[in-house]
C-alpha cells in the first residue's frame, strides 16, 4: 500500500554521514539532583552519552526514571547541576521540547481532532515546514503496524497502538538524542520486541543516542551501556 502518496521523498536515512570521532559528547550530565517537597528524589546524578552510544536505566517504580528523563528534556526543573546537550547547557522547566532531542513519553499527547496520519507528520511538518516525509516513513509505519491505522482518529485506537503511534512520530524526526520513557510498556511481547529491535536499529542507522527506561532486563542489555536508579543515586554497575 502506498501510505505517504502525493508527499515528496528526503534523501534515504541510510546516507547518513559516518560519525566524527573526535566529536564532542552529545550529553553531559553532571551533578544534577532533584528535590520535591524536602525529599530528595536522586542526588549528584553524573553521567556522559556520546554520540549514538544507547544506554538503559533500570530501577523499581517510583525511584525518579520519569522525572530524571524530564529533566534530561529540558521539562523538569532540577535543584542543582548541569545538564549539556551537543555543546549547549539545557535549562530545565522551559516547558519545550529541543532541537534535536525526540521524546517517547508515557503520556502520548496525541492531538484527537487529527488522525494516526496527520499526528506522525505533525512534528515533521514543523521541523521542516515542508510536507516531504522521510524515506524511513514506510519501514518504520510497516515495522510498527500502522499501515491499516493511518485513518484512523487516536481515540479509536488501544494504548499499544496509540505507544506505536508515538514511537514512530518521533523516529520519523530522525532526532539526534532519543529519550524513550518504557516505550514497550503497553505492547504484547512480541510486539514489543520488534519495537525494541527498531528502535535500537534506528538509533544505530541515525547514529542517534538513545536513553532507554525499562523494566525488561532482557531489553536492558541490548543497549551499549546498564545505569540503574536505585536509593537516590544512578549507578553503572
Ligand atoms: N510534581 C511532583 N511533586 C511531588 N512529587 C512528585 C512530582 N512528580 C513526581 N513526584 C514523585 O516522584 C517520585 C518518582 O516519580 P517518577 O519519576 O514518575 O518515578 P518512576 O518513573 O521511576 O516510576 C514518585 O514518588 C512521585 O510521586
Ligand atoms: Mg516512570
Amino acid at each position: 500500500m502506498q501510505v505517504s502518496d502525493g508527499l515528496d521523498k528526503t534523501p534515504s536515512w541510510k546516507t547518513v554521514p559516518p560519525l566524527q570521532k573526535e566529536s564532542l559528547p552529545l550529553l553531559v550530565v553532571q551533578g544534577l539532583s532533584k528535590r520535591f517537597e524536602g525529599h530528595d528524589l536522586w542526588k549528584n546524578v553524573s553521567f556522559t552519552l556520546h554520540a549514538s552510544e544507547t544506554v538503559s536505566i533500570c530501577g523499581a517504580s517510583g525511584s525518579g526514571k520519569s522525572t530524571l528523563l524530564f529533566a534530561i528534556g529540558g521539562l523538569e526543573t532540577v535543584q542543582s547541576g548541569s545538564i549539556v546537550f551537543q555543546g549547549k547547557p539545557i535549562i530545565g522547566g522551559e516547558n519545550a521540547s529541543i532541537q534535536g532531542i525526540g521524546y517517547i513519553f508515557q503520556q502520548y499527547h496525541l492531538i484527537e481532532e487529527l488522525t494516526v496520519r496527520e499526528n506522525i507528520q505533525y512534528p515533521l511538518w514543523v521541523q521542516t515546514r515542508t510536507r516531504a516525509v522521510p524515506n524511513c516513513w514506510e519501514e518504520i509505519i510497516e515495522t510498527l503496524g500502522l499501515e491499516s491505522l493511518l485513518d484512523r482518529l487516536p481515540t479509536h485506537l488501544s494504548g499499544g497502538e496509540q505507544q506505536r503511534v508515538v514511537i514512530a512520530r518521533t523516529l520519523l524526526t530522525q532526532p539526534t538524542l532519543l529519550l524513550a520513557d518504557e516505550p514497550t510498556g503497553s505492547l504484547d511481547e512480541a510486539t514489543g520486541a520488534r519495537v525494541m529491535e527498531l528502535l535500537l536499529q534506528t538509533c544505530r542507522l541515525m547514529h542517534t543516542g538513545l536513553i532507554l527506561v525499562t523494566h525488561s532486563v532482557a531489553f536492558s542489555k541490548q543497549t551499549d551501556r546498564q545505569m540503574i536508579l536505585k536509593g537516590g543515586s544512578l549507578h553503572e554497575p
